[in-house]
């Protein structure tokens, strides 16, 4: 697309004019966004990007391996991987509120974030994947009053907090776009048409209390279901798909057996920026047969249930 090697250029030229010689750092979060500005930036300045990438714990199925491999070996992007899932996870514990959550998570990710950034040296610049729909969504919410519906985990407070100037290339393109650009620069379609994914991960789609146990049946669930929207053909139809485990045990039979275990919520939406959004219309054959393999595959959940909210009312994710 030329317009998009355009674009490419000139953002290569504005990094070079902004930054100089001097030293970035880029949080990673796996999503399209930051891997766009990540690659982006690399091309435009090279090894004066270090990339980090926070390990929270409420990453899916597989998902810290595939992003660290894909920027080690592909990209041989100078990259710091974070495991801190020990320290998210054990702050978490007990915290059922999910605004309490999303600030727990907040405030953890910018201390780890800058403790690994203290250890690259003299860095100047902060890099993040802030798109067109981010500027506008926390200036103002239909031109009604502004209202916080939910504190959206992005590094806000950071740069200032650090002394660091932002470097924000994506700042004027949609979603769309940002896929575009993507290809441009030669990520993977696999990599580019992925689902958005929060910065506070499962956490939003666990209600209620997270514990490893939870987390590790949402992960193996939410992995079947997706393997079943990619297997029909219908993951590129469909903006986020994901399930969320419930904070209720249901009676079920399995065999002979009497089971007490997890329900669980699937949602599909379809949208164009994720500010509104139509729930997905799935077939009842597709949904019957994810609900039969959800339940023979994945030990810890008996029911199986589809959320047929669209946004508004209902927000996309469950908390
Ligand atoms: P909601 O649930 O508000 O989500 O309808 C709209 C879109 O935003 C994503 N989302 C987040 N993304 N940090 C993010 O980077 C967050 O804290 C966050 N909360 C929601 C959500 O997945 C959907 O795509």
């Amino acid at each position: 697309d030329w317009t998009m090697g355009a674009y490419r250029e000139e953002a290569i030229r504005k990094i070079r004019d902004q930054v100089g010689d001097r030293k970035v750092i880029c949080g990673l979060s796996g999503g399209v966004d930051s891997s766009v500005a990540a690659v982006l930036i690399h091309e435009a300045i090279g090894d004066q990007l270090t990339c980090v990438f926070v390990d929270h714990g409420l990453l899916r199925l597989n998902e810290a391996e595939e992003v660290v491999g894909m920027f080690r070996d592909n990209y041989n992007i100078p990259l710091i991987h974070a495991d801190e899932s020990d320290l998210f996870l054990g702050e978490l514990e007990g915290i059922a509120d999910p605004e309490q959550k999303r600030k727990t998570i907040g405030r953890l990710f910018i201390d780890v974030f800058q403790k690994h950034a203290n250890d690259i040296d003299g860095a100047e610049f902060l890099a993040q994947g802030t798109l067109y729909p981010d500027v506008i969504e926390s200036v103002s919410f239909s031109g009604g009053p502004s209202v916080t519906i939910k504190s959206h985990h992005n590094v806000g407070g950071l740069p200032e907090k650090m002394g660091l100037k932002l470097v924000e290339p994506l700042r004027e393109l949609f979603k769309d776009e940002v896929r575009a650009l993507g290809r441009e620069l030669g990520l993977p379609d696999s990599f580019i048409g992925r689902h958005p994914f929060p910065g506070p991960g499962l956490a939003i789609r666990c209600p209620g209390e997270i514990t490893r146990d939870k987390l590790d049946i949402l992960r193996k669930a939410d992995a079947v279901y997706i393997d079943q929207i990619r297997k029909h053909g219908l993951y590129d139809e469909i903006w986020q798909a994901f399930v969320a485990i419930l904070p209720v045990r249901t009676v079920g039979v399995m065999g002979d057996y009497r089971t007490y275990d997890y329900a669980c919520a699937l949602r599909a939406v379809t949208s164009v920026d994720g500010m509104t959004a139509d729930y997905y219309p799935f077939s009842h054959e597709f949904l019957g047969e994810t609900a039969t393999r959800i339940i023979n595959e994945v030990q810890g959940i008996n029911r199986v249930t589809y959320d047929v909210t669209s946004k508004p009312p209902g927000t996309i994710e469950w908390e």
